[in-house]
């Protein structure tokens, strides 16, 4: 029998749902505090905003003494008004990815913003628009894990980092550009296990050989699991970060001098802090499945269409009822797309999930929804962005209001002879 939750952040469901309409999101302030502090041991915690960037939450991030992760200009654009700096040591900011797009070298010249570069062509490219850059590497160590093939960034069909095998050419280029090749950086994919990091950590002490002194900082990249399924084990933080610091020990050796080991997670800092709440809004049969029909699909929520991701699952009753009998639902969103299905596996096969009997009206709640949750919704189906709410001991304040069709619309435009 599922849980029932009515309380989440210390508030009530219910209240909120009446108060702001649904769908919404929730976090939980105090489950990103805790989760920060786990991460206490390593020198740096620099946070993948992609995984939820709401200024909201960077703001907390650095009151917390999180450094921030940007890969676009527009995390450039949050970071900066959540208050970062991208000066400093560790520096507030850090740009990583594979290519230089217009608006970001607009952004990394304006803000003079370090970089971890992915690719060769980036260190010739950084060296015109901001000599003297301070850059990190991103190497692809030849091979990548992932929950998904879609999260696997490793292996030679990837298309992150830097090959191995072009280490020395790479600092050669930025000796040649006059910019700053300071650290290394290794992220091999989400969801990463134990086998796979000891072998990241090996090769992160390979290329730190290959290095030599001028190297100062390795990041260990992002990766962290969190247990989406009740019966999942959490990571051992401690295993994680002890195989980490024997690898920082043994470069400290190569290079001999202090270097300072950096993490880069976005999941595990955000994820489980996040409920999803949504409302029943049809509930029918067809032939011999039942399913809950609820107000928001893929366009909220895309990880389960995306990657048939697991999501669990509680219902809040409008009226407080108690139920007890459960039965085998799919639940489904609003969207015109037979793929907008919140419980379904990866290759789009739809399944059904034991959930309490519920009448229209009432609340589901998709738990573990903080990270590529709110950041990968999008207006498919011109469906306004939900709600986002930021809750700390029962108190819960709006940290993005729910959008309006103006601004959806607001940039689009009808040619004079079509009017
Ligand atoms: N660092 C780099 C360079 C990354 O590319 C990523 C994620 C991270 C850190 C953070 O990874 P995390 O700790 O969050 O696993 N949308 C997918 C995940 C895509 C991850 C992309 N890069 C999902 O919903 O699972």
């Amino acid at each position: 029998m599922q849980n029932i939750l009515t309380r989440f952040a210390g508030s009530s469901i219910v209240e909120l749902a009446q108060r702001h309409g649904t769908p919404f999101f929730l976090y939980d302030q105090q489950i990103i505090e805790q989760r920060v502090a786990e991460l206490k041991q390593f020198d740096a915690i620099r946070y993948a905003q992609k995984a939820c960037s709401n200024l909201a939450i960077l703001a907390l991030m650095r009151k917390l003494g999180v450094v921030v992760d940007a890969v676009s200009a527009g995390e450039i654009e949050r970071a900066l008004r959540a208050g970062y700096r991208p000066a400093g040591d560790p520096p507030g900011i850090v740009f990583t990815a594979d290519l230089f797009d217009a608006d970001a070298v607009e952004a990394i010249r304006t803000h003079r913003i370090p970089v971890n570069v992915g690719s060769p062509d980036m260190i010739a490219q950084l060296g015109k628009f901001f000599p003297g850059a301070q850059v990190t590497l991103r190497i692809n160590p030849g091979f990548g894990h992932g929950h998904s093939r879609k999260t696997n960034t490793g292996g030679e069909w990837s298309k992150h980092g830097i090959w191995h095998e072009q280490l020395e050419e790479c600092l050669k280029l930025g000796h040649e550009a006059g910019v700053n090749i300071h650290g290394l950086h290794m992220h091999i994919g989400s969801g990463t296990d134990f086998e796979h990091l000891s072998q990241v950590c090996d090769s992160m002490v390979r290329a730190a050989r290959r290095m030599g002194p001028q190297l100062e900082v390795i990041s260990a990249g992002g990766g962290l699991p969190i247990p989406y399924r009740k019966n999942q084990a959490r990571i051992d933080l401690n295993a994680y970060f002890q195989l980490w610091d024997k690898a920082r020990k043994e470069v400290e050796h190569i290079v001999g001098h202090p270097v300072r080991l950096e993490v880069e997670p976005g999941r595990y800092l955000v994820a489980e802090s996040c409920a999803l709440v949504v409302q029943i809004r049809s509930i029918k049969k067809t032939g011999n499945n039942s399913f809950y029909l609820v107000d928001a699909g893929f366009d909220t929520l895309v990880r389960p269409s995306m990657y048939g991701s697991y999501h669990e699952i509680s219902i809040c009753p409008a009226d407080g009822r108690e139920i007890t009998s459960a039965h085998d639902v799919v639940v489904a969103g609003p969207l015109c797309e037979s793929g907008d299905v919140f419980t379904q596996e990866e290759g789009g096969v739809v399944v059904t999930r034991k959930l309490p009997e519920a009448k229209v009206g009432d609340y589901l709640v998709l738990h573990d929804s903080g990270a590529y949750g709110a950041a990968m919704s999008s207006n498919y189906n011109t469906r306004r962005l939900a709600t986002e709410i930021l809750g700390s001991n029962g108190q819960a304040e709006v940290i993005r209001e729910r959008q309006t069709y103006d601004h959806i619309l607001q940039f689009e435009r009808i040619p004079e002879k079509l009017r």
